[in-house]
């Protein structure tokens, strides 16, 4: 999964010619993100890791949700589009939980 555009989409379904000209972010440029080194804080000290197949495209799309959503619950909905053939995402879950506090500007603790 990249986000191109500002939204996630599955990159194997994208021509480059369809990306030529246009904002590519991959897993690897996710750290130079507003985002990328809050969800890298959060993923290691849950830590929220899954396969390298899962990992990478929940992080693309939550970062895709962050940019276009104002309601930090969004984020919760992002689990619904991935399919864990192996886990679950009980680790997972609690990164979204407590990255949307995170976001959340009524909130300024993780303690909850
Ligand atoms: S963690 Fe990737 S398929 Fe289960």
């Amino acid at each position: 999964m990249i986000v191109l555009e500002g939204y996630a989409v599955r990159a194997c379904t994208v021509l480059t010619e369809q990306a030529d000209g246009k904002s590519v972010i991959t897993v690897e440029g996710l750290v130079e993100t507003i985002l990328g080194p809050i969800l890298q804080e959060e993923m290691i000290a849950v830590p929220g890791f899954q396969c390298g197949f899962c990992t990478a495209g929940i992080l693309m799309d939550l970062l895709s949700v962050e940019e276009n959503s104002s309601e930090p619950g969004d984020l919760h909905e992002v689990l619904e589009r991935h399919l864990c053939r192996c886990g679950d995402y009980h680790a997972l879950r609690e990164v979204i939980r407590r990255l949307a506090l995170r976001m959340s500007p009524a909130s300024d603790s993780l303690d909850n």
